[in-house]
């Protein structure tokens, strides 16, 4: 099966089987070792089982600095010198702690991901950002390094549960929404379960959401500019994150790209029927659009989090499905915006 591949800076992103992508792209000179989980272990044992692997914990409360240093240790008494290769093989938390380990193991060594999830598949894994969390705020320290390449297989995601795997398609359609309208029609168009079952499809949602991530990446890697777009929804969803633990990543995503549609109506930068779209799609594919806690309390956390950031930030806001805007404003501003 043919792999697509997107250039991503000096990251080469590939959407297809991962054993034939990994053979094309693993460096044949290195030792690599493999930076996983043990739930990925127990369903992926073909991608880890060949090399030596370090293990990190599963769930956000595990992506630390502290999870940093022992993946160092580890690959210190595994005898891993500046030739070595470490490949990150997992979802989002994997993949951080790996990226971030590499690139300050012995001041930086090669590293590569292949990611599980198809939360990392449209996001987390690409783009070269590579952070943990400090005291619940979400990854406070961290760095920019490209991964040499990204490995994205659809079909490893089929051993994922429903709520993780939902969790990708808020990511995918937050994609669409900000820079291709037929992502977002082609998400549109199909149910939940073919969505799931259809691999093809599946492929096609992976690829235009990479496609639409490479492609501002490439255009702004540090975040100065443009890469703000990729945000849209997370400053709510970042939020309900830090109030409730009853929401997962996408779904606190899910809840956020409501509320910035709804503002962007307030606005006048978004007509009512493409926010109901939205809206409708989100359902469609069984988000909760409402808050686990009071809008309020939200802009509470938000107004507190961005004080420690010089109090500005960059609302983004969609103008419609394919297109956003980003607007600095105060988080007094923004806060009016949804009060
Ligand atoms: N997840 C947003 C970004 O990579 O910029």
């Amino acid at each position: 099966m043919e792999h697509f591949e997107h250039p991503c800076g000096r990251s080469r992103i590939l959407v297809g089987p991962a054993a034939g992508a990994l053979a094309r792209v693993l460096p044949a000179e290195c030792r690599t070792v493999v930076v996983t989980d043990a739930g990925v272990v127990r369903a992926h044992p073909e991608l880890t089982a060949p090399y030596a692997t370090i293990l990190v914990g599963r769930g956000e409360r595990c992506k630390t600095f502290a999870a940093v240093e022992r993946v160092c240790r580890e690959l210190l008494a595994a005898d891993a010198d500046r030739a070595t290769f470490v490949l990150g093989v997992g979802g989002g938390i994997v993949t951080d702690i790996a990226g971030f380990a590499a690139s300050v193991y012995m001041r930086g060594v090669r590293f590569g991901f292949v990611s599980t999830t198809l939360l990392g598949q449209v996001d987390a894994a690409v783009g070269g950002k590579n952070g943990v969390n400090v005291d619940g705020y979400k990854n406070i320290m961290g760095l920019f390094r490209q991964p040499e390449f990204v490995v994205c297989d659809p079909t490893l995601t089929g051993t994922l549960p429903d709520r993780e795997f939902r969790a990708g398609l808020a990511e995918a359609l937050k994609a669409g929404i900000v820079g291709d309208a037929a992502l977002f029609a082609r998400i549109e168009r199909a149910s939940y379960g073919a969505l799931r079952g259809d691999a093809e499809l599946l492929s096609r949602v992976v690829e235009g959401a990479v496609g639409v991530k490479c492609s501002i990446v490439e255009a702004d890697e540090c975040e100065a500019g443009v890469r703000r777009k990729l945000n849209l929804g997370h400053t709510l969803a970042h939020a309900i994150e830090k109030c409730s633990d009853r929401m997962n990543h996408g779904e606190a995503v899910a809840v956020g790209l409501a509320l910035v549609a709804r503002a962007s109506v307030r606005l006048g930068l978004l007509c009512e029927a493409e926010c109901r779209r939205i809206e409708r799609v989100l359902r469609g594919l069984g988000f909760e659009l409402d808050p686990p806690v009071p809008v309020e309390r939200l802009l509470r956390e938000v107004v507190h989090d961005k004080k420690r950031e010089g109090g500005v930030l960059h609302a983004v806001l969609p103008e419609a499905v394919g297109s956003c805007t980003v607007r600095p404003m105060s988080v007094a501003e923004f806060a009016a915006l949804f009060a």
